[in-house]
């Protein structure tokens, strides 16, 4: 009985909510920054993908010859910020992947990738992306963990991009990666930086 309630209620939830496209959040800032780093016909990534919106309006605006949206949609992952885990939410979770594989499915050059950046990262052979867009978990850790991943991913001369630089645990990540790493990468401004809470970019040397 419950599962039937669900699944009417997962369906519902798809035919109230279904639009074509992702709503526009207007940070075209942000937009600006990063697009003047990647360029058509690049392989990319995002991590953090939630309704797409930075995906669609930007990333596939690129034109990119691939582009793989990875996120588990999994509610209750940042226990900070989504605390109190109910069917409820993880449905609303469910309906959003929904509607993400929906705006992106007249799109063959876009994959959706329902996993943890940390379980996905294998999905990819090293040095092949042009660029990883990191705006999943917040975290210091997590951070941390997908700069470390996906640095090698990225081909030579491409860019480790990220959003919300100005957070600290962002921001301290990116600072000690770089001191690891400092043989390897070059740190680029964000000149907006304040406007849209800071992008961050690592361009890989060798
Ligand atoms: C800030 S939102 C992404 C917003 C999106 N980049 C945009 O600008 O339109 C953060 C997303 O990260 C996802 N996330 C959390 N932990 C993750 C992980 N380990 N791997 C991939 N995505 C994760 C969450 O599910 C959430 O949808």
């Amino acid at each position: 009985m419950k599962s039937i309630f669900y699944t009417s209620l997962i369906i519902a939830m798809n035919i109230s909510c279904f639009a074509n496209t992702p709503p526009d959040d207007g940070r075209t800032a942000r937009a600006k920054y990063v697009s003047s780093l990647i360029n058509p016909g690049d392989i990319g990534a995002e991590i953090g993908v939630c309704e797409g919106v930075f995906a669609y309006r930007v990333l596939l605006q690129n034109n990119p010859s691939k582009l793989y949206l990875i996120d588990p949609w999994e509610y209750g992952l940042q226990a900070d910020y989504e605390p109190n885990v109910t069917p409820e939410k993880q449905l609303a979770r469910d309906c959003q992947y929904q509607r993400v594989c929906a705006y992106f499915a007249p799109y063959e050059n876009v994959e959706v990738i329902r996993l943890k950046s940390e379980d996905a990262c294998d999905m990819f052979p090293d040095n092949s992306l042009d660029y990883v867009y990191i705006d999943g978990e917040h975290s210091y850790a997590a951070v941390t963990r997908d700069l470390t991943n996906y640095f090698s991913k990225v081909k030579v001369g491409g860019y480790v991009i990220g959003d919300d630089y100005g957070w600290t645990g962002i921001m301290d990540a990116v600072q000690d990666f770089l001191k690891e790493h400092a043989n390897e990468c070059f740190f680029l401004d964000d000149p907006y930086a304040g406007r849209t809470g800071g992008q961050f970019a690592i361009k890989k040397l060798n």
